[in-house]
C-alpha cells in the first residue's frame, strides 16, 4: 500500500496520464490491480465502468455506499474501520484537508474494491472565504455574482477535498419569521429561480469534472420554506396552487441548471414527510423533470419517519425512505442497519438498491473521484482565503447592500469628517459579520465593520467604538459554541446602564454615529424561527436615544430577515442593509458608507411594518376589497414597510417612456418591453429594471403582480440608455387547480416596468394562442 501512495504522490493518479512522466507511467501500468480502469468520457463509458464494478459489490458493500456518516457523529466504530469495511460513502462536515486525504487514501487503498468517498459540507455562502448570505445574494439581483460567490466557494472546497455542497438552499420563503429565510433568494419564484440556477452553475461549472468543481445539492426538497407559524421543521401544508407555481419552479430550474443532486426536507409535505415522499422524489423529480441524479436525505431525516408518525419503526423507515427515492442516508444509520434485512423479507427490492447505488457511483465517477480521487498537492494553501477569493468577497458584499433610506443625502459620510461613533457590539463581531453558516470560516480572516471604516479613515479621524447594549439569544443555537456569537459581557443592571450611558456620550462627542445594530447571526439559520421581527434586546431604545442627540445618525443594519423598524424608517436619516456581508464585510461596508462603492441592492423579500402582517408578499390574488388592501386590519396598516423590489442608491435613476415591441405575444414567442433610464445624479451608479405581469383573467385567480424579467445595469453621471427586458411566453404558463394543468397566459395582460415591485410604467399586450 505504501507503494500505492508514494506512486500517487509522485503523480500517478488513476487514470491521470497527461500529468503523469513516462518513468512513473510506467511504474503504474505494472500495479493495474491498484488501479480502476481508466475511464472515459461518455455516459456509455461511465455506465459500462458502473455496471462493471456494481457486478463485483456485495450487497454490504452497495449499502456502504448509501451511507453517510457525520464528523462528529457519536462513532459506532471509527471512521477508519467504517472505511476499511465499505460501510460510508461519503463523509459529512470533515474540514481539516489532512483527514479528508488520509481517509481517502484509506478507501482508494485498503479496500477490496478501491471506492473513492466524496466529502460533503454545507458550502452555503463560502468556504473558507466567506461570501454575503444567500438572501443577501439575492438582494444583488445579479445572478453573475451568485455564480461567481459559488464558483469561487467551489474552488476553496476542492482544494481541500470537499466536492459535494449542500446547496443552494432554492426553499421560497414568504414568512420573515422563519430562521432560515437567510439561506435562500427570499419570496419571489421567478428570482429564486435566476439565483438557483446561477448556483448550480457556480458549483459544478460547466462539467463536473473539473478539478475546482464540486456538486450542488439542492434543498430543501420541497416545501421546506412555508413550515407553519415560521416555526422550523413543523408542517407544511401547501396547495397545488402554491407548490406548483410559487415553491416547485426553483427546484425546477436547479434541476434544468444541472443539478447533481437533491436533499429531501425534513417536514411533512401535506402529510407526507418529504424524505419518504415518492410523488416528490419518484413521480416529480424524476419522472416529470428527468433528474438522473442522486438524492440524500437530510440530517436524520430516515429515522424521523418515525417521529412522524409514519414509519413504525426504524426498519420500516429505512425501506420507506429508499422505495420512496431516498439514495443516501444522512448521519444516521438506519440503511446500515436494516438495509439488507429489508432486502431479505423483500420490503426492498434489490434492484431499488442497484439504482440508488448507481446514481451514487455515477456522480462519483462524474466528479472524476474514481481517476483524481486526491486535492491537488497544496492547493488548500494556494486558494484559501487568497487575495482573489478576498477581493470577490468584497465585490460581492458591496453589490448586495441595500440602501433603505437616505434623506437629505446623509450618506454618503462626508470627507471632512473628523470623529465618528461607532455604536453596537455586532460592529465588533466576527462571527456575526460572517452569519450563519459559516462553518468553515475563521474569525481571523473577517474584518468587521469596526476595522473595515478604521483602516479606511486612517489616523486622520477618531473612530470611537462603543457597545450600547448587549444581544443574547434566548436559547441555544444548534451549533456548536465555536460558531456561535461571543457570550455578553454585560451582565449586572448597572453594567448595562453604564454601557448604554457611554454609548450616548460616545456620540454626543463625534461629528457622526454609526450604529451597527440587528440580529446576532445565531438569531438566523436553522432552528433559529423568531415571534417577532423587532430589532432584539434593547437596540430600539439606544436608536431612539442617539437619534435624539442631535448627531447624524447611519443605522447599519445585520440580519437575515427582514426586521420591523417603522420608526427608524421615519426618523434615522440613512438605514443600510448589509446582512451577514461576510469574510470583507467591514472593508465593504467601509467604501459603501464613504461612497467609494454605490449600494444597488433591491430587496428579494417584502419587509412588514409589523410581525402580525406575516406572511406579506407582494404577489397574491385579490377578492372583495382590492382597492383597499391597505386598510384590511383596522388597527394597522397592511402596507409594506419596503416593498419587495425597493432599494435606493446614491445615484438617481430614473424609469421611464415603456413601451412594447409589439401588442401580441403569441404562444412560445416573446416580446420586448424597452424602457430608458436616465442617471439625473452625478453618481455613477446601479438601477435594477423590474418588469411585472398580471393576466387580467385566468383559469386559476391570477396574482396581482408577477415579476417575469430584470436586468441590473451600471449608468455613468448624465448618462440615459435604453434597457430592454423581453417578455417570454413560457415564463407567463402557470398551473391551475381548475383542470389540474399546465396553461399558456392568454387574454389581456398589464406589464409594468420600473425600479420596485410597485413599478408604474404601464403598458398591455394581447398573449394569443
Ligand atoms: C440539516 C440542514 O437542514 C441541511 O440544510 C444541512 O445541509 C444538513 N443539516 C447538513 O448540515
Amino acid at each position: 500500500m505504501r507503494l500505492f501512495r508514494s506512486l500517487t504522490r509522485a503523480g500517478c493518479r488513476l487514470g491521470s496520464s497527461h500529468s503523469i512522466p513516462l518513468a512513473t507511467l510506467a511504474v503504474c501500468l505494472v500495479v493495474p490491480s491498484l488501479r480502476a480502469q481508466a475511464p472515459q468520457d461518455s455516459d456509455a463509458a461511465m455506465h459500462r465502468f458502473v455496471a462493471g464494478l456494481m457486478a463485483k459489490m456485495t450487497l454490504a458493500e452497495k449499502i456502504g455506499q448509501m451511507s453517510q456518516i457525520a464528523r462528529h457523529a457519536p462513532p459506532v466504530i471509527s471512521h477508519e474501520e467504517s472505511v476499511r469495511r465499505e460501510q460510508v460513502g461519503s463523509f459529512l462536515f470533515m474540514r481539516d484537508p489532512q483527514e479528508i486525504d488520509r481517509l481517502q487514501h484509506i478507501a482508494v487503498e485498503e479496500t477490496r474494491l478501491h471506492i473513492p468517498l466524496v466529502f460533503g459540507f454545507d458550502v452555503v455562502h463560502g468556504y473558507r472565504t466567506i461570501y454575503p448570505i444567500p438572501l443577501a445574494m439575492a438582494a444583488s439581483w445579479d445572478p453573475s455574482v451568485a455564480e461567481m460567490a459559488q464558483h469561487m466557494a467551489a474552488r476553496e472546497a476542492s482544494a481541500v477535498g470537499v466536492r459535494f455542497a449542500f446547496g443552494p438552499m432554492v426553499d421560497i420563503a414568504r414568512d420573515a419569521r422563519w430562521g432560515r429565510i437567510m439561506e435562500g433568494a427570499g419570496e419571489d419564484p421567478y428570482l429564486g429561480s435566476k439565483m438557483a440556477a446561477a448556483e448550480v452553475i457556480g458549483f459544478q461549472g460547466k462539467k463536473l469534472g473539473a478539478p475546482d468543481s464540486i456538486m450542488a445539492s439542492v434543498k430543501h426538497f420541497a416545501g421546506y420554506g412555508a413550515t407553519s407559524g415560521g416555526r422550523d421543521y413543523d408542517e407544511s401544508e401547501i396547495s397545488d396552487n402554491l407548490l406548483w407555481n410559487l415553491y416547485l419552479p426553483p427546484f425546477h430550474a436547479a434541476e434544468q441548471a444541472g443539478a447533481e443532486t437533491f436533499m429531501a426536507a425534513y417536514m411533512n409535505l401535506n402529510g407526507v414527510p418529504a424524505s419518504a415522499n415518492a410523488w416528490l422524489l419518484n413521480d416529480v423529480l424524476r419522472k416529470q423533470w428527468g433528474f438522473k441524479g442522486f438524492v440524500v436525505s437530510d440530517w436524520e431525516t430516515v429515522p424521523n419517519l418515525v417521529t412522524h408518525g409514519y414509519a413504525a419503526d426504524a426498519a420500516d423507515a429505512a425501506a420507506r425512505a429508499v422505495n420512496a427515492g431516498v439514495d443516501m442516508e444522512m448521519t444516521s444509520h438506519d440503511y446500515l442497519n436494516y438495509l439488507e434485512a429489508d432486502v431479505k423479507s423483500g420490503k426492498v427490492s434489490a434492484a431499488t438498491i442497484d439504482t440508488a447505488v448507481r446514481r451514487i457511483l455515477e456522480a462519483k465517477y462524474k466528479l472524476g473521484l474514481f481517476q483524481h480521487p486526491y486535492a491537488p498537492e497544496g492547493a488548500a494553501e494556494r486558494e484559501l482565503v487568497s487575495p482573489e477569493q478576498r477581493h470577490a468577497a468584497k465585490l460581492a458584499a458591496e453589490r448586495t447592500a441595500v440602501l433603505l433610506r437616505n434623506e437629505n443625502g446623509a450618506l454618503p459620510l462626508k470627507r471632512d469628517v473628523r470623529s465618528i461613533a461607532v455604536v453596537g457590539a455586532l460592529a465588533d463581531s466576527k462571527a456575526d459579520t460572517m452569519g450563519s453558516w459559516s462553518l468553515a470560516g475563521h474569525y481571523d480572516d473577517t474584518v468587521t465593520i469596526l476595522e473595515g471604516l478604521r483602516a479606511k479613515v486612517g489616523s486622520s479621524v477618531e473612530v470611537r467604538f462603543a457597545r450600547g447594549v448587549e444581544l443574547e439569544r434566548g436559547n441555544d443555537s444548534i451549533f456548536d459554541p465555536q460558531f456561535a456569537s461571543p457570550k455578553p459581557t454585560l451582565i449586572t443592571q448597572q453594567q448595562k446602564d453604564a454601557a448604554f450611558a457611554e454609548a450616548i456620550s460616545t456620540i454626543k462627542r463625534s461629528d457622526v454615529a454609526v450604529l451597527v445594530m440587528g440580529e446576532l447571526q445565531s438569531m438566523n439559520g436553522e432552528r433559529a424561527s423568531r415571534e417577532s421581527l423587532d430589532l432584539p434586546g434593547d437596540q430600539e431604545r439606544l436608536l431612539e436615544a442617539a437619534v435624539a442627540t442631535g448627531k447624524p445618525v447611519v443605522l447599519v443594519l445585520l440580519a437575515g430577515r427582514p426586521l420591523t423598524i417603522p420608526w427608524a424608517s421615519q426618523h434615522v436619516p440613512a438605514i443600510l442593509d448589509a446582512w451577514y456581508p461576510g469574510t470583507e464585510g467591514g472593508n465593504a461596508v467601509a467604501d459603501l458608507l464613504f461612497g467609494d462603492a454605490n449600494p444597488g441592492g433591491k430587496l428579494p423579500v417584502t419587509w412588514p411594518r409589523s410581525v402580525g402582517q406575516e406572511p406579506l408578499y407582494y404577489n397574491p390574488t385579490l377578492s372583495q376589497i382590492p382597492n383597499d388592501r391597505d386598510t384590511m386590519y383596522w388597527d394597522g396598516s397592511n402596507a409594506p414597510l419596503y416593498p419587495f423590489g425597493y432599494g435606493l442608491s446614491y445615484s438617481k435613476i430614473t424609469v421611464g417612456g415603456l413601451k412594447l415591441s409589439d401588442e401580441y405575444l403569441h404562444a412560445g414567442g416573446s416580446l420586448k418591453a424597452t424602457v430608458t433610464l436616465h442617471n439625473e445624479s452625478g453618481v455613477a451608479g446601479d438601477q435594477v429594471v423590474q418588469l411585472y405581469v398580471h393576466q387580467r383573467a385566468g383559469l386559476s385567480a391570477r396574482p396581482v403582480r408577477e415579476l417575469k424579467g430584470f436586468e441590473r445595469v451600471t449608468l455613468q453621471p448624465g448618462e440615459t440608455r435604453a434597457v430592454t427586458i423581453p417578455v417570454n411566453a413560457a415564463d407567463l404558463r402557470y398551473w391551475s387547480a381548475s383542470d389540474h394543468g399546465w396553461h399558456e397566459g392568454t387574454g389581456t395582460f398589464d406589464v409594468w416596468v420600473g425600479d420596485s415591485s410597485v413599478a408604474t410604467e404601464h403598458a398591455t399586450f394581447e398573449e394569443k394562442p
